[in-house]
């Protein structure tokens, strides 16, 4: 099945992300976000991150409005009844997103694939809540969506040849480097990726080094873009420690635990870029 339409449930950092490289490749993209505040909050970021590409030479203003206008904004989810894919970016928590797919499944053609941009929850487990687990896989991808070149296409024990087949066509068709997957906690970027930075996070706590040191020691070591610590609060705190709940309940192994030092942080609220503090300060 070729993917035409493309329905997008979550329009926050990834969900805005995935919208803007598919309409980029012509995908016609139906962005649903209940609320209009927060729907308008991401059509903006997709017109900054374009002006800024227009600026920078990346693209025209042509091609900057064909790409917007490859996009809609709804609040109301019956307007997903004909995509081809649904691809899911609400927040990380097992139960809303069960809550929407049962609702998307009454709703969405019975042909269409449902995805979702899960970084660790079961993929398994959401399209057991669906009457078409054959047609249900992962798409994952990376932040920043429009730079990072990778998405993961996760597969489950129930998942079709031709349902992966297209969704691996869809990543290709918007830019980016497919791998394969099957589903299992963190599939194969955070299984390793998580376990590093929560030893970076241990480091520190150990007084091993200072913040500046440790990030400087893989950035120039090892030529990683960001260090560790940053890496870290550019992700989120909170994400980081919510993947590492759900790693190490599935693992029970201590590379997955997370140290007490990122659990007294996203406690205290210091969860990184987005909070104004994280291991840095961002507040200026
Ligand atoms: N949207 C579009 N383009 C962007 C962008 C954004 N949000 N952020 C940066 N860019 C572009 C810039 O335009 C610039 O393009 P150019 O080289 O053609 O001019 C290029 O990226 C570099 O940007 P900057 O010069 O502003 O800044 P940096 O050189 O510091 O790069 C970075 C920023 C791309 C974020 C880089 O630091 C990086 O690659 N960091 C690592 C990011 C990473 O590892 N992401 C994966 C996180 S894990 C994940 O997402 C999985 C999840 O499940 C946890």
């Amino acid at each position: 099945m070729e993917i035409k339409t493309v329905g997008i449930c979550g329009f926050g950092q990834m969900g805005t992300g995935i919208a803007e490289v598919s309409a980029k490749a012509g995908v016609e993209i139906i962005a649903y976000e209940p609320d209009q505040k927060f729907l308008d909050k991401g059509l903006a970021r997709i017109n900054k991150s374009l002006a800024r590409a227009v600026e920078k030479g990346k693209m025209d203003e042509t091609a900057k409005t064909a790409t917007l206008e490859n996009i809609t904004g709804v609040t109301d989810v019956n307007a997903l009844v004909d995509c081809d894919l649904v691809i899911e970016a609400i927040v990380e928590n097992l139960e809303p997103k069960i809550e929407l797919y049962e609702k998307l499944d009454g709703i969405v053609k019975k042909e269409a694939i449902f995805a979702s941009n899960t970084s660790s929850l079961s993929i398994t487990q959401m399209a057991a809540a669906t009457k078409r687990p054959e047609q249900f896989c992962g798409l994952h991808f990376f932040n920043p969506v429009p730079v990072m070149r990778l998405v993961e296409v996760i597969k489950t024990i129930s998942t079709s040849e031709a349902a992966f087949e297209a969704a691996k066509a869809f990543g290709e068709k918007v830019g980016k480097v497919v791998v394969s997957c099957k589903d299992t906690p963190g599939f194969i970027v955070n299984r390793l990726l998580v376990p590093y930075l929560l030893d970076a996070i241990r480091a520190l706590e150990a007084g091993v080094a200072t913040r500046e040191d440790i990030d400087n020691g893989m950035k120039l070591g090892c030529g990683h873009p960001m260090g560790p610590l940053e890496l870290t609060d550019f992700i989120g705190l909170d994400t980081i420690y919510y993947i590492g709940e759900i790693m190490y309940a599935e693992f029970k192994h201590g590379h997955y635990a997370n140290p007490p030092l990122l659990k007294s942080m996203v406690l205290a609220g210091k969860l990184g870029r987005k909070a104004g503090e994280g291991f840095y300060d961002y507040s200026k």
